[in-house]
């Protein structure tokens, strides 16, 4: 097991303020991810698991707290650094994808690739080899609304992963899909964690699946996280 943690966070608040009233969404977290673990966090819908991840992948800011990603903070990036920092090292997939509806399934893919130094045809042959890799190798050229709600994961998921990111973090990747495509989306990520070269930080409802398979596993419960398991037996020196 690495002894540096690729994130880190410590005391990490954010509160959000609507009509008037002040909502502290997160109260106090500290979190560090290692490089080949699966590390989930549960909760219940409101609780703050995507807001918790924004802030973790540099999209928002805390109220105060610091994030360090492999020993840099954020808060001494200029946003232009912080931007080609997730572009190359984070992969996101969000809860409801964000592909750009108007753009097809390799142009979405392709899109990640805009701060590679890969030629157009390198760009396109690396991307329609990752769409293959996820079966998607006859959809090319389909717009997002084309596709079924698993086929638009999948391309969530290749647009993360291109980059080969150090931490990949996915929120609520089996809330919208049937178990089998929840363990086939499982499957891909996992060889990511097992070959020491990426930290999964994901969020659920409560997929039993999902958190048997954390190496670690959290709740975020008013806005705090408690461990409520390490069930396997990584240990860490920090
Ligand atoms: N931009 C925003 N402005 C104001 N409040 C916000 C904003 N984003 C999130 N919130 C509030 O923060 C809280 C946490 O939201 P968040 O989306 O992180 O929940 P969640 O745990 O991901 O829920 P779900 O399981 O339904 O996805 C909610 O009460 C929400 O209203
Ligand atoms: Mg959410």
């Amino acid at each position: 097991m690495h002894d540096k943690p690729i994130l880190k966070c410590s005391n990490v608040k954010k509160s959000f303020s609507i009509r008037g009233k002040s909502i502290e969404v997160l109260k106090s977290i500290d979190l560090e991810l290692y490089p080949g673990e699966l590390v989930v966090i549960k909760g219940r819908s409101g609780e703050g698991k995507s807001v918790l991840q924004w802030i973790l992948s540099g999209i928002d800011t805390p109220a105060s707290g610091e994030i360090l990603f492999d020993g840099i903070p954020y808060n001494r990036l200029s946003r232009k650094e912080l931007s080609n920092l997730r572009r190359k090292r984070i992969g996101l997939i969000f809860q409801n994808f964000n592909l750009i509806q108007s753009w097809t399934a390799i142009e979405n893919i392709e899109s990640a690739l805009l701060n590679s130094n890969l030629s157009r045809e390198e760009k396109t042959k690396k991307a329609v080899l990752m769409l293959e890799k996820m079966e998607l190798g006859e959809k090319l050229d389909y717009l997002p609304i084309e596709l079924s709600i698993g086929q638009q994961q999948r391309v969530a998921v290749a647009r993360a992963l291109i980059n080969e990111p150090s931490l990949i973090i996915a929120d609520e990747p089996t809330g919208s899909v049937d178990d089998e495509t929840a363990d086939d989306l499982m499957n891909i990520l996992l060889p990511y964690v097992n070959d020491k070269k990426s930290a999964v930080l994901a969020t659920t409802h409560g997929n039993t699946r999902l958190e048997s398979l954390a190496d670690r596993l959290f709740y975020l419960r008013d806005g705090r996280l408690t461990c409520a398991a390490s069930l396997k037996t990584h240990q860490h020196n920090s």
